[in-house]
């Protein structure tokens, strides 16, 4: 189910969790334009400092690795070698169209799925590493996302997550009130001002989580946190 708005399309998305669905909607931006400017918006960004921060953060993927929210696949050339597979989920066919999965290194079994971190069509414990970046601003229930992520890794396994999140306070946190839909509006449904990192605290260890401005990169969407978090035992 898709309804055009200018060049937007939202689609409604159901997806089975197992082979026993409930087929919730979940709405996602899928916009034509968004994803044809998209790398060239973050360009910057990932020159000043982003693509280096993504080929740290991927060096820790282990096993069976999957990607929610895959984007344009901007993270496929920063995964490391020696991968058992790779799954990339994407709900917006525009963004996942961009994807080219010949970018996974060498060796390494790849695949895209149209899915919503909402739902992630997977049995529990089925993998070991799952990436999340710049994506838990942008789905349409974080907690939702969070639940899920923790219930398809496995026991030991470990959530990779860079995400631009809340400013602590001052001028930036005033920015981003005033112009959080604005932002929204803009970035395909980017939230400027979620508490990301309690959002997974509330559900998952946080193991290790560094913070940085994102340089290069608007105001508003400063600072950016990454780091791993693993599933409550
Ligand atoms: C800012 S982009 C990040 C893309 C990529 N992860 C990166 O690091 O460049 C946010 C992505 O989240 C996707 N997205 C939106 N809603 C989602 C949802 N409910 N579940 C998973 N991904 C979603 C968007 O389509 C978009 O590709």
């Amino acid at each position: 189910m898709g309804e055009e708005t200018g060049r937007v399309r939202r689609w409604n998305i159901g997806m089975p969790i197992t082979e026993n669905p409930p087929r919730p909607d979940v709405e996602v931006v899928d916009s034509r334009l968004g994803a044809a400017l998209y790398n060239p918006f973050l360009w910057a960004g990932e020159k000043r400092g982003v693509a280096e921060l993504r080929r740290e953060l991927l060096a820790g993927a282990r096993g069976a690795v999957l990607e929610i929210g895959a984007g344009t696949g901007l993270n496929l050339p920063h995964y490391p070698e020696g991968l058992d597979r790779l799954v990339l989920v994407e709900p917006a066919s525009r963004m996942g169209g961009h994807i080219d999965l010949d970018r996974a290194p060498a060796g390494v079994p790849a695949r895209l799925e149209r899915a919503p971190a909402e739902y992630l069509p997977f049995g529990d414990a089925s993998f070991d590493t799952i990436v999340s970046t710049l994506v838990l601003c942008t789905v349409a229930d974080p907690e939702r996302a969070v639940s899920e992520v923790a219930r398809v890794l496995k026991p030991g396994g470990r959530l990779l997550f860079l995400e631009h999140v809340r400013a602590e306070g001052g001028w930036r946190r005033a920015m981003q009130r005033r112009s959080v839909r604005a932002w929204a509006g803009f970035a395909a449904g980017c939230r400027c001002d979620r508490e990301t990192v309690a959002t997974i605290e509330a559900q998952m260890r946080i193991e290790s989580i560094e913070r940085d401005s994102w340089k290069g990169m608007p105001a508003i969407v400063k600072p950016l946190v990454w780091g791993s978090a693993a599933p409550r035992t």
